[in-house]
Order: C-alpha cells, then sequence, then structure tokens
C-alpha cells in the first residue's frame, strides 16, 4: 500500500530485523509491514493502525517517518518502532523477536565426508562434501553455506556457495555438497589446504536469501531469468540453474558469465550442455577485453545485455559477483527498466548501493 503522507524519493531501503538477521527491501512509499508481507516474511502483525502495539521493534539505527501520528512519539521516547506505521528514509536496524524469513530452513551443522579437491582450471578448485547418512543437508538452490575450518581452539566459518542445486531435484545423491573455491588469495589458499588434508569437514547450512524455489518460479510466472555471473561466481548460478531447468524446464533463462580471460571459464561444457539440451536456455560467455584466443562477446556485462534486450520490465536477474558488478549492472540497467526488486543477490544483504552505485 503506497502512503500519499509519504514523499516519494524512489529510494529503496534495508530493513534488517535482529537478532536473526533477516532483510527486506522496503521503498520510502510503504510501511515496513507491508514490505515484510510483499516478501513473504513472517513479522507479528494485528490492528495495522498504531493502536495494538503488537508490532513493536526496537530501532537500532536509521531514519524513519510515520503515516500516522502514533509513530512518533513512541520513538521519541523509547526508541520502539511500530512496522506497521514506519517507512525508512534511510536503511533501518531493528532489534524484533518473532521474525521469519520465507521458506525458512533452521540451520544445521554437519560433519562432512571430504570426498573430493580436484582443480578444474585456472585457479578454480571443486569440492565435493558428503554429508553423514540420514542426514542430507536442507537448503534451496542458491544458498550457501559456512565452512568451518582450522581446530576447535581457533575456528573460523568462511561463506561458500552450494554450487549444486538439491539432489532431490536433480536425482543426484542428496547427501552430496558441491563447493567451486577459487584460489586466488591467501586465505583461499589455506581453505583448499585445509581441505585437501582433511578427511572431515563441518559445515553450517543453509544461509542466504537469494534461492529459487517452485513458489517463486510460480509468482514469476513466464517471466525470463537473467543469470548473471563473475568468474567463481558461477558457482551459485550453476546451482540456481540446475533447480530451474528441474522445476520449470521450459523457462526462458539466458546466462551472462564474464571472465577477465578466456581461462577462467572452469567448466566450458557444461553450460554448453544446457544450451544443447534446452532450446529455451541461452547462454552468452564473455570476457572483460578482445583477445587473441577469443572469437565471442566481449565487453561489460551491462553492454552485452543492452545488445540483447531493450525492455527489462519483466524480468528476473541473479547476480552473483561482487557489489561493484551488481550494483553497477543494475545502474546501467535500470534504464531499460529492470527494477531492484527483480534483481536477486547476495550483496544486498551485506553492501549498501549508495556506497557502490553511480545512481544513488
Ligand atoms: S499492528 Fe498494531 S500497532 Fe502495528
Amino acid at each position: 500500500m503506497s502512503d500519499p503522507a509519504n514523499p516519494k524519493d524512489g529510494r529503496t531501503h534495508r530493513i534488517t530485523f535482529q537478532p536473526n538477521g533477516v532483510t527486506i527491501r522496503c521503498r520510502s512509499d510503504q510501511t515496513i509491514a507491508d514490505a515484510a508481507l510483499e516478501q513473504r516474511v513472517i513479522l507479528p502483525v494485528s490492528c495495522e493502525n498504531g493502536i495494538c502495539h503488537v508490532c513493536m521493534g526496537e530501532r537500532l539505527s536509521g531514519e524513519l517517518g510515520f503515516r500516522n501520528e502514533l509513530g512518533n512519539p513512541i520513538l521519541e521516547q523509547d526508541n520502539q518502532v511500530l512496522c506497521c506505521v514506519a517507512f525508512p528514509k534511510s536503511d533501518v536496524e531493528i532489534v524484533m523477536t518473532d521474525v521469519f524469513a520465507p521458506d525458512h530452513k533452521q540451520p544445521a551443522t554437519l560433519a562432512c565426508q571430504v570426498q573430493s579437491v580436484e582443480l578444474l582450471a585456472d585457479d578454480v578448485y571443486r569440492v565435493i562434501l558428503l554429508a553423514p547418512a540420514g542426514k542430507a543437508p536442507d537448503f534451496w538452490a542458491g544458498q550457501y553455506l559456512m565452512l568451518h575450518i582450522g581446530n576447535d581452539a581457533n575456528e573460523e566459518q568462511l561463506p561458500y556457495s552450494i554450487a549444486s542445486a538439491p539432489g532431490a531435484l536433480t536425482g543426484k545423491e542428496p547427501r552430496e555438497i558441491e563447493l567451486h573455491i577459487a584460489a586466488n588469495s591467501d586465505k583461499a589458499n589455506e581453505v583448499v589446504n585445509f581441505l585437501q588434508q582433511a578427511v572431515i569437514a563441518r559445515i553450517t547450512v543453509p544461509a542466504g536469501d537469494c534461492y529459487i524455489n517452485q513458489h517463486f518460479l510460480d509468482q514469476r510466472k513466464g517471466q525470463p531469468l537473467l543469470m548473471v555471473a563473475a568468474g567463481s561466481g558461477f558457482s551459485q548460478i550453476k546451482a540456481l540453474i540446475e533447480a530451474t531447468l528441474a522445476l520449470d524446464p521450459e523457462r526462458e533463462i539466458h546466462l551472462y558469465w564474464s571472465n577477465r580471460a578466456a581461462v577462467g571459464f572452469y567448466l566450458p561444457e557444461l553450460p554448453q550442455s544446457w544450451q544443447n539440451n534446452f532450446s529455451n536456455f541461452h547462454y552468452h560467455p564473455i570476457i572483460q577485453q578482445h583477445a587473441d584466443d577469443w572469437n565471442g562477446r566481449a565487453g561489460w556485462i551491462y553492454e552485452v545485455i543492452h545488445e540483447d534486450f531493450d525492455d527489462l520490465t519483466n524480468v528476473d536477474m541473479f547476480a552473483c559477483g561482487s557489489p561493484n558488478m551488481v550494483f553497477g549492472t543494475l545502474d546501467q540497467l535500470e534504464p531499460l527498466g529492470l527494477k531492484e526488486s527483480n534483481m536477486h543477490s547476495d550483496v544486498f544483504a551485506y553492501a549498501n548501493r549508495a556506497d557502490f552505485s553511480a545512481n544513488s
């Protein structure tokens, strides 16, 4: 529901609910409760008019406005927020219990067998983990896991995209989890070394709210999906594509996979095989600058998409790469109609558009 009392500045802000870290995106012309409802996040709401206080949380940071006079005094006195009348003027962080992400899956920690660590190409390793018998990991395609490395006294948890869709969709062993790790930093090399020596690796799974399931595909029925990957960001995109091809095999899908050089396409046959098997799947490998060993397309991802589409009003885009890539692509494609609410990326959960975007 839009609120005429709130001056429309066209901005979308991030609302983070603590302590569980659920995030939503909320336009400056809608209440936090309405945005949560739209995004299927469960908030306690009753009167929807600022009277019953069921939707009360505590503001940790950010600026708010209110669509009736019941919000302001309570915020000024006690820093309490009534989500049914509050709209954001900036990113906002709120402490509130009983907030649940849609399709919430409870994270579990599993001790997995390290089945293989294989160098694919360039510096990217494929790691296969096998969960214990009877404990197939429960996640949505596109979510990530936390990999525990080091010993008990000095343990670190690092996020890695799950590169495979759940086995229940693909027919593969449901206990198996695939990761793609680019050994392009000291830390990443440390992780690869750890996995090469470990028999067992502990993971906590799942995490992240950038995923595809049947509900999402039903809601966006018929809308083309643009899958955008930079480098080893292909891992998350691979899981998303596998799930989509299993759940909705006729969905129009375009994969734009960008690398600095040809050697970066570390699983070259896989997208090609999707294209051979599905007439609705279109593969667009891109390198950033033309090179002698490359006769395909070159340039920035958004430039190539510009060549292929003149209207992105009714598409969904999934993007896996750096905040610069994600926000830059969104900036450049908004003039073609791409909506921020139709762009899905883990980047939105940890980076501010204003810090990266030319248009904010
Ligand atoms: S739902 Fe009653 S005050 Fe918000």
